[in-house]
């Protein structure tokens, strides 16, 4: 087998409308909403670049400029903080800051759906297999769950789709994946459905957001139909490049929080303040007082 080419690309699909956070949404977007004192997306984007990702690639929509501003260099803050002697607050600002060169965006002028949203990424992507990453899910674990991913891939070559465990009753909820022999750290995917009529999912993993995909997906997501919604699906496109191509699965053990979702949002906060030396005593007694007061005064 020939040596991989390297995942140097990430694309981040922030197009959505976010209709299940307004009115907050309105004019913030839902990436650019705090767990605990960093936007979501920062938390992806961070996952990404332990990966060893070069470049981002964001695709944008309407009201989504402030996610271009929050990742371009702010010289008069860095200025400010350097005078005021906050050189720990400057120092992280800086090592976050992506070089430039580094960063790319694009518009997609219609949310026509997640699938549409991936292929308004072609040209910046090109010919070569890039990172996938939907924003809302934020990761918890040692280890990233995209540097996983691209260690398995470098075994296995192709599509990778990271997958975890749901209750078999959420199954119709979600993209549920075929689980076929093992292969390396991660198993060959035999078969793929979105959101499988309820007692008909093939297994209980579902897709949890994160793709290592090959650039024939865009010539397939660029001929796919609107599906389910009317809007181009993704996994429509990948069913088809699994005519073509292998699909492996790598089981991701740590956190997911969907916080696309108000309940997945407060718990990524709760999780995060829990997992942080600074405010964790605080927030821990806090929230111990709180839950017991409320549940007497209900
Ligand atoms: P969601 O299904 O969460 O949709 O999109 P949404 O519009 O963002 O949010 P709700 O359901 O109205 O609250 C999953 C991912 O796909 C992106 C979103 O930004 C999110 O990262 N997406 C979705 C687009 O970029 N464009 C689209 O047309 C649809």
């Amino acid at each position: 087998m020939s040596s991989p080419k390297k995942i140097r690309k990430a694309v981040f699909p922030v197009a959505g409308l976010g209709t299940r956070f307004l009115p907050a949404t309105k004019s913030v977007p839902k990436e650019m909403l705090t767990v605990v004192d960093k936007p979501v997306i920062q938390y992806v984007v961070d996952e990404a670049r332990e990966a060893g990702i070069e470049h981002l690639i964001f695709v944008t929509g309407r009201n989504k400029a402030v996610i271009e501003d929050y990742f371009d260099a702010q010289v008069e803050l860095y200025h400010t903080l350097e005078q005021r002697g906050k050189l720990q607050d400057l120092e992280h600002l800086q090592n976050i800051q992506p070089q430039p060169g580094t960063t790319s965006f694009t518009r997609q002028q219609e949310p026509l759906g997640l699938g549409h949203a991936v292929w308004c990424a072609r040209e910046l992507v090109g010919d070569e297999p890039f990172a996938l990453l939907l924003p809302d899910m934020v990761m918890q674990s040692k280890r990233g769950c995209l540097a996983e991913m691209v260690e398995l891939y470098e075994q296995t070559q192709n599509n990778i789709i990271a997958v975890q465990e749901c209750h078999p009753e959420e199954a119709h909820k979600y993209g549920i994946v075929g689980r076929g022999e093992d292969v390396a750290h991660g198993f060959k995917i035999n078969q793929m459905v979105e959101k499988p009529a309820k007692g008909t999912a093939p297994s209980n993993l579902y897709i949890n957001g994160r793709y290592i995909l090959q650039p024939e997906i865009f010539k397939l997501l660029q001929n796919q139909e609107r599906g389910a919604g009317g809007e181009i699906q993704l996994t429509d496109a990948m069913l088809k490049l699994a005519e073509l191509q292998e699909f492996y699965g790598f089981r991701y053990e740590g956190r997911t929080f969907d916080c696309g979702s108000k309940e997945g949002f407060i718990e990524a906060n709760v999780a995060f303040a829990l997992s942080r030396a600074d405010i964790r005593p605080n927030i821990e007694s806090n929230l111990n007082m709180l839950i017991k007061e409320i549940k007497l005064s209900s």
